[in-house]
């Protein structure tokens, strides 16, 4: 619709969008977006790339944190949707039906080791709480241990969960029962663990957390302190999972299987909301025995679950963790030589497959880079729970052309930001 306007047309609707936005949902969140570049009104998008509606073209390197793994607007998962809007619709979410057998099927095929039952929800969050819910019931204990700047989601037991005060403080008292120690810190979570802990949930790449990654040995101790004390390892692959890593679940790389798996985001290829809570046969006997575990009208609904198939066959079709990987190499190559050429802006480039993170010198980088590189063509932010750190994670179609454009944008925007006087400035 937007080709056939005017260029008067859709500066029009981009000024009443920002405006009513301001206006009706969040003038905070309008200012911040203005000063970092990012006061883009989506219009066309494909691919890895995304164009504001005044035509500007943009490479997504947000994807809403790893919700766009199949691309922008991926015209197999549009049909697929279409097909099952021609037969289905949410579907009753107490019966029993194909498209929700066929899904877990399948997600039981592609997860790790003996993860076999599945409980469907629609978001990450709600995810998470099921599988606390689930570790609490079968164990009977009480106690969830996570970790410092994790992130887990905005929902209750969630949000327990997150390992950053300014997410829980505002709320008063959490669901108790929880514990945040450093990651990668097999020693803290030893301490930690006491006769009464039910489960620790942990992310193998901590996104929000700014992009830190648990090495192979913390996450194999984890596995064993978990199965010396009858605790229930939870993996929260809501970002890392479906190819991000270079390789379908990040648990892949240390062959550590999980109790509980939780993944959302990328299944619902950014057109239709799903999320699952994979888990193993025995803590089904808890599932089994209450019947309200959880309930999630538009969890798991038929539409969802035909996406969801659309998107894994997908994927698999288009080796996408193979081409996640090949990428991500590829723009290591061109992180390094900003790390030579940059190093009062740029310290450190921690990364899997295509989950990147870009470790700035000063807390005031990340907003200025994100401006910098909106001007350069490029959608980039900070993550939420370390300013200094700036996430990329492009949708995994992304093509060698559009890696090498991203770090030209990013070279140019840092040699601007130098040009500006750099870190002195602030
Ligand atoms: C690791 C992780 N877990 C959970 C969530 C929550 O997912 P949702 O926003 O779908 O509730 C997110 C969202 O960013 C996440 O990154």
């Amino acid at each position: 619709m937007a080709a056939q306007l005017t260029k008067g047309q859709r500066d029009e609707i981009k000024k009443q969008a920002l405006d009513d936005f301001s206006r009706y949902v969040n003038p905070q969140k309008a200012r911040v977006l203005k000063n970092a570049g990012l006061d883009i009104i989506e219009g066309k998008r494909e691919g890895a790339a995304v164009w504001d509606i005044t035509g500007k073209k943009y490479i997504d390197c947000i994807t809403s944190a790893g919700s766009f793994n199949v691309g922008r607007r991926n015209p197999e998962i549009i049909d697929a949707l279409k097909k099952a809007l021609d037969e289905y619709d949410l579907g009753v979410f107490l019966l029993c039906s194909k498209p929700k057998a066929d899904l877990a099927k399948r997600l039981a095929e592609i997860t790790p080791g003996d993860l076999q039952y599945v409980m469907y929800g629609s978001g990450g969050g709600e995810a998470n709480d099921f599988a606390i819910k689930l570790a609490r019931g079968y164990t009977m204990k009480n106690d969830v241990i996570s970790t410092l700047k994790a992130y887990h989601g905005h929902t209750g037991f969630s949000l327990a969960a997150i390992g950053r005060d300014e997410y829980r403080k505002p709320f008063g008292s959490m669901v108790p029962g929880y514990k945040h120690v450093p990651y990668n810190n097999l020693a803290a979570m030893e301490e930690a663990v006491t006769e009464d802990t039910a489960a620790i949930i942990i992310e193998l790449v901590q996104g929000e957390g700014g992009i830190h990654l648990a090495t192979d040995d913390y996450v194999k101790g984890l596995r064993k302190l978990c199965d010396d004390h009858e605790v229930l390892l939870i993996f929260d692959e809501i970002q890392t999972g479906f190819g991000r890593t270079g390789k379908m679940f990040c648990c892949d790389y240390s062959g550590v299987v999980p109790d509980i798996l939780t993944i959302a985001k990328s299944l619902g290829g950014a057109l239709y909301p799903i999320s699952a809570t994979v888990y193993r046969e025995e803590l089904g006997d808890f599932v089994m025995t209450h019947a309200f575990t959880h309930l999630s009208t538009f969890g798991g609904s038929d539409i969802g679950c035909m996406v969801g198939l659309a998107v894994i066959d997908f994927i698999v079709k288009n080796k996408l963790p193979e081409h996640a990987a090949k990428m991500g190499e590829r723009f290591q190559k061109g992180f390094d030589e900003l790390l030579t050429r940059y190093p009062e802006l740029l310290m450190e480039v921690r990364r899997k497959g295509l989950m990147m993170g870009l470790q700035y010198t000063n807390d005031s980088i990340g907003p200025r880079m994100s401006y910098q590189l909106a001007q350069n063509g490029v959608m980039a932010i900070y993550t939420g729970n370390e300013p200094s750190v700036m996430r990329l994670m492009p949708s995994l179609v992304i093509q060698e052309d559009e890696v090498d454009f991203v770090v030209d944008a990013l070279d140019k925007s840092m040699s601007e930001i130098m040009k500006q006087g750099g870190i002195e400035k602030y």
